[in-house]
């Protein structure tokens, strides 16, 4: 029987098997001494000099090989007790090594932090680069964040469902990953830059409290905080103000931050909650609608939360010559009605404010939500305001229109990104040292080698011509 090598010390004086890879080997002549490691820790072992089977394997062994390994685990003298480690007090005698696999000389180091490594090679050797310490800890809280925020929304009552990848375009302001269709040549699917719609037809369908932890497609320019793909906690309720859906976004990462977190500080207001501030204040304070606003930056271990709320509904864009939604066309203006917001619209659409909500963290903006509109009327007005033609509004939003004539509650929700949270809470500098399999700054995936060319037969069968393009930016 296997036995994890965090559990060694429950074992003193007895023999167990343990597998593992060899992490450090050191070759004394006489005795031989292993760093042993698997997924729940390190141990020190050492091959004696009577054990001449033993010894004559372990001469073979290299760094990152896989073994079983069968000894006896010994208490260590108190001189070689080594305090702050783990298995700093215990050691194993090894009686019996197997390899159970050979391994290459790994193309870097990683035993360390890898943070002077070059990030390409550690992108095309991921599945090395993972087993470090760092990033197997990046992942294993990233897991255990992920667990805490289910339990916690499945404690009050929501309901997680999956909803489709392939999917048609939704208005997110970035560009669409399109899928072509096989079996109707000529049309496209579109990868969701969010749940949005998905979400808000689950309320009409009646869930009212529902939540996903889910990806999400982007074709924008990547940066330290973004990915072509990227993970979003998506929420959405029904029968909601912004003041609840405020609140419980509030009381789950002050429970998550407080218990896988307890040694951060978090910054509060005098009466313990979150700050909050006006999109108007933010910008005329600091100038950014996401400010960072720690007492004292240069430490790690503060996490500042902040909403900023009151975000105007309209932002001009100046190359399209047309007023766009700062958030979605689904976010809800202030506004009485229809009237009153062609009203508005026409005085000054830059002064019609929007139940729009930002959740910013040390600076960076780690979700997005809004109450949405639920008048089908007044959503066409958005529509309009911003320049489509009408015919256009149906011909992609139709299915939108048409469900909302069926008994739509009033809703509103929040999109939380994972992966920017998960970098502030590990003090990373980037988002990809929270991803598991991240894309480079062009958006390539070192490893898998993609994007890649695909086979002409498979073009073909999509209908699909390639012309010889250059990439575009
Ligand atoms: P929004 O577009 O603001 O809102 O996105 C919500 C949050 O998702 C994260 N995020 C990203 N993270 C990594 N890489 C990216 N490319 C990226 N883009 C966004 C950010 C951001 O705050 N449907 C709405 C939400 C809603 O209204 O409920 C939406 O997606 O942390």
């Amino acid at each position: 029987m296997r036995t994890y090598i965090k559990n060694l010390k429950n074992y003193i004086g007895q023999e167990v098997t343990i597998k593992a890879w060899v992490d450090v080997c050191r070759d004394q002549g006489k005795l031989m001494f292993f760093n042993f490691r698997d997924m729940s820790g390190k141990v020190q072992g050492v091959i004696l000099s009577n054990n001449i089977k033993a010894l004559e394997t372990g001469s073979r062994i290299r760094q990152e090989w896989v073994i079983e390994a069968r000894g006896k685990v010994n208490q260590r003298p108190e001189r070689a007790v080594q305090k702050d480690k783990q298995n700093g007090d215990i050691e194993m005698e090894i009686l019996e090594i197997t390899i159970l696999n050979e391994a290459k000389t790994p193309p870097f180091d990683i035993t360390g932090d890898g943070k002077e490594i070059n990030e390409e090679v550690r992108l095309q050797y991921r599945y090395i680069d993972l087993r470090r310490e760092r990033m197997q800890k990046n992942l294993r809280m990233r897991a255990m964040v992920i667990k805490f925020i289910r339990d916690f929304l499945f404690e009050k009552d929501f309901v997680e469902i999956e909803t489709p990848i392939l999917g048609k375009s939704t208005p997110e302001g970035a560009r669409d990953y399109l899928v072509p269709s096989r079996l109707h040549p000529g049309k496209f699917y579109a990868l969701p830059q969010s749940p949005q719609q998905y979400k808000q037809l689950l309320m009409v369908a009646g869930f009212e409290k529902y939540f996903q932890i889910v990806k999400c497609f982007r074709d924008e320019d990547t940066r330290g905080d973004r990915q072509p793909e990227f993970t979003q906690l998506d929420l959405e309720m029904s029968f909601t103000s912004q003041e609840e859906i405020l609140n419980l976004t509030e009381e789950l990462y002050l429970a998550m931050a407080r218990k896988l977190y307890p040694n951060k500080k978090i910054k509060l207001d005098e009466n313990g909650k979150f700050l909050r501030m006006s999109y108007k204040k933010a910008m005329e304070k600091y100038n950014s609608d996401k400010p960072d606003i720690r007492d004292d930056k240069n430490n790690p271990d503060e996490l500042a939360f902040l909403f900023v709320v009151d975000f105007p509904m309209f932002e001009y864009k100046k190359e399209e010559k047309r007023w766009d939604a700062v958030h979605h066309p689904f976010t809800m203006p202030k506004v009485e009605n229809v009237e009153d917001f062609w009203q508005k619209f026409k005085n000054d659409p830059s002064a019609i404010g929007a139940y729009q909500y930002d959740f910013v963290l040390n600076g960076y903006e780690i979700a997005g939500g809004s109450i949405r509109i639920h008048d089908p009327e007044l959503l066409k007005a958005i529509f309009e305001a911003m320049g489509n033609e009408p015919k256009d509004i149906e011909k992609q939003f139709g299915h939108m229109f048409e469900a909302f004539q069926y008994g739509v509650p009033p809703h509103g929700g929040i999109a939380p990104g994972i992966d920017r949270l998960m970098m502030i809470l590990q003090n990373e500098p980037n988002i990809r040292e929270v991803i598991v399999f991240p894309k480079t700054g062009d958006g390539k995936d070192l490893m898998m080698n993609a994007p890649s060319e695909v086979d002409k037969k498979q073009l073909e069968k999509l209908g699909i011509k390639i012309k010889g393009i250059k990439a575009q930016s």
